[in-house]
């Protein structure tokens, strides 16, 4: 029988299991753009609880739920800061500006972690001669920092430099799960930190679609009318918030799992010196700037041999770990990419 492919280029890519589709099967439903549907007025109550917040809403995707939020916090011909590997700055296609009239700024991406001083140094004050900074984003985990967790202490010192200038502060949390469950910091800890919070269900907690946006009521409020106006007024989708609920019932302590099996990959590979940088939650970085091999080649070579790898550029990639690679995926893994890197 051919041996199953070990897809290690995103957690995104995790299919329900049977447990989750039964609960999505059971799911009582109803039209959430009148509010009536009760499985995700449950979800979003949940995940608002979690976080220690007042009130959610359930969106369709992670990028949806960040640019609601940035809209939220930022007027238009106003200024987001974030880091230049940040997500909502890479992947989320200007949105922030063609959406919301938002400019935006970056420092330079540091892997996972930042320096507040950086960030208070790049601060605007309001005024018409230069764009006023209106809020700071940070990403945790972070994606393209290699599943960096920024230490407690210092998203503690940027919320101190936030209040003192008057910024709001935005949490793209699509992994915070996991950064929960590497250092142990509550979810109300880090709820308690930022204004708003957008936190997916369907990457490390494996649910097929659905992100949440936390905050207070008044602005979850106005995230409901923004996400109206973005198209995002789903009817039926309590089927959805079904598994979203699953997967926060069964799959946060899981990650553990993750994090473990990607600390066996990292270990497998640091002798070949393509590690970007140590594996902190469920993503191994890779650096191929000393190796022999580009990041295109190595993955077409494991692809070949049933590993998909993901390139992010040249002579980088990454392998992330989740619900879907068990520690027979994780032996096939290592078998392969180190037999291509010793070639
Ligand atoms: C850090 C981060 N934020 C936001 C998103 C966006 O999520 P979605 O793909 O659901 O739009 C992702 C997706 O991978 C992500 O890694």
């Amino acid at each position: 029988m051919a041996e199953r492919t070990v897809d290690l280029r995103s957690d995104t890519v995790t299919r329900p299991t049977a447990a989750m589709r039964e609960a999505m099967a059971r799911a009582e439903v109803g039209d959430d753009v009148y509010g009536e549907d009760p499985e995700i007025n449950a979800l979003e109550a949940e995940v608002a609880a979690l976080f220690g917040h007042e009130a959610a809403l359930f969106a369709p995707s992670g990028s949806m739920a960040n640019q609601i939020a940035l809209q939220l916090l930022v007027p238009p011909a106003h200024e987001l800061l974030c880091d230049a590997d940040a997500h909502v700055v890479t992947y989320e296609i200007g949105a922030a500006a063609a959406y919301g009239g938002i400019s935006s700024r970056t420092w330079p991406a540091v892997g996972g972690d930042l320096d507040p001083d950086v960030v208070a140094a790049m601060i605007r004050p309001d005024g018409y001669w230069a764009v006023p900074t209106r809020a700071i984003a940070v990403e945790q985990t972070h994606n393209r920092g290699g599943g960096g967790v920024i230490p407690l202490a210092t998203l503690r010192q940027l919320r101190d430099i936030a209040d003192v200038a008057q910024v709001a502060l935005h949490c793209d949390g699509a992994r915070i799960w996991h950064a929960h469950v590497a250092d142990g910091v509550p979810l109300a800890e880090y709820g308690a930190l930022f204004d708003t919070l957008s936190v997916c269900l369907s990457k490390g907690l494996g649910a097929p679609v659905g992100s949440v946006v936390v905050g207070s009521a008044d602005k979850i409020k106005r995230a409901r009318f923004i996400r109206k106006r973005m198209g995002g007024g789903m009817r039926q989708a309590g089927i959805l918030a079904a598994a979203g609920r699953y997967a926060l019932r069964t799959n946060i302590d899981r990650l553990a799992e993750d994090h473990a099996r990607a600390a066996r990959l990292a270990e497998a590979l640091e002798p070949f010196g393509v590690l970007a940088a140590p594996a902190r939650t469920n993503i191994v970085p890779l650096d191929f700037t000393k190796a022999t091999i580009d990041a295109p080649a190595f993955a077409a070579a494991a692809r070949a041999e049933g590993v998909l790898v993901s390139v992010l550029g040249p002579r980088t990639g990454r392998l992330v770990t989740h619900l879907d690679v068990d520690d027979a995926g994780i032996d096939r893994a290592v078998a392969v990419l180190t037999r291509i890197l010793r070639d």
